[in-house]
């Protein structure tokens, strides 16, 4: 596909350096943080916590610690207040920017909504892992609509994809909510032990809720047609194919009865 094609789908990337600057660094970054989870370099939460080595171990100890409740509370809430803010900053930057703010406010909305009623937590996470996350968190969310509101001027892309994306959006909500509610019924009460997951697109793949958020962020892409919601979406692709890797390798090694035909994230291949 020559780059010209590729223009009938874009907004012309605008003049900004700070928008070209965080096209690259969202995408190098996240990329590079899956291909991390891949050598074995996680991303400290989850069942990534308790992964152990001994130098691992010799640091966690100086670690600060926060729940997993809080630290993941820590990561949505700037982004979901920088999406509700963003209302009151372009109120009228037209209806593909309105979409956009209110795709962005839900998804993190829905993220804190489920981390406070939802999601059985067993662990922690370390707040040298959330913060970054939280910074990215709410640089991307922030940066997705200000980059929308540089093309408010700019004439639309000649294909227009926005309901698409919104119907991509939807499905990938849907799916991710459902599958995190399937998570949450493995455990009763105060339990902390990991089973495997059944049900949904569990029986195909182990972290169909990734495949969902994926499915989502290219929703949100297609609602925006910039240069930096593909960035942005290629870049969690990149990172969610490595943490599911890792994620199933995980729990090969730790249940003797894992169906070695359940894939990582794309059913029957990957
Ligand atoms: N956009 C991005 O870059 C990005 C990056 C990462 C995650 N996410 C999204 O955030 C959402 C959550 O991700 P995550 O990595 O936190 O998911 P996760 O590790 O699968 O955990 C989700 C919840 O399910 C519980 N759980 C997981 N496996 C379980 C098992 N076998 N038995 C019982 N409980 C289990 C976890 O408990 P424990 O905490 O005790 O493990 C946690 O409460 C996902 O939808 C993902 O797509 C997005």
């Amino acid at each position: 596909m020559t780059f010209s094609t590729f223009l009938n789908f874009l907004f012309p990337p605008p003049p900004s350096l700070f928008i070209t600057t965080m096209s690259v660094i969202t995408c190098v970054s996240l990329a590079n943080a899956g291909i991390n989870e891949v050598r074995g370099k996680h991303l400290n939460y989850s069942k990534f916590w308790n992964v152990e080595n001994n130098n691992g171990d010799k640091k966690k100890k100086k670690m600060i610690k926060l729940s997993s409740k809080s630290g993941m509370l820590l990561l949505y809430t700037p982004a979901f207040v920088a999406g509700a803010a963003s209302f009151l900053v372009f109120p009228d930057d037209g209806f593909r920017s309105l979409v956009l703010q209110g795709a962005v406010t839900f998804h993190f909305f829905k993220r804190v909504f489920e981390v406070l009623f939802v999601h059985k937590y067993s662990g922690s996470m370390a707040l040298e892992t959330a913060i970054p996350i939280t910074l990215s968190y709410f640089l991307s969310s922030a940066t997705l609509i200000y980059a929308q509101h540089l093309t408010s001027n700019l004439p639309e892309p000649s294909i227009d994809l926005l309901y698409p994306g919104i119907a991509l959006f939807l499905v990938g909500v849907t799916g991710n909510f459902y599958h995190h509610y399937l998570l949450s019924k493995l455990r009763g009460k105060g339990e902390k032990e990991y089973k495997i997951p059944k049900g949904g697109l569990f029986d195909f793949v182990i972290c169909p809720h990734y495949l969902f958020e994926i499915i989502g962020f290219y929703g949100f892409s297609f609602i925006s047609q910039t240069l930096y919601s593909f960035s942005f979406a290629i870049g969690t692709t990149f990172y969610l194919l490595g943490r599911s890797y890792a994620t199933r390798e995980w729990y090969l090694s730790k249940f003797d009865d894992f169906p070695k035909n359940v894939k990582a994230i794309i059913p029957f291949w990957f």
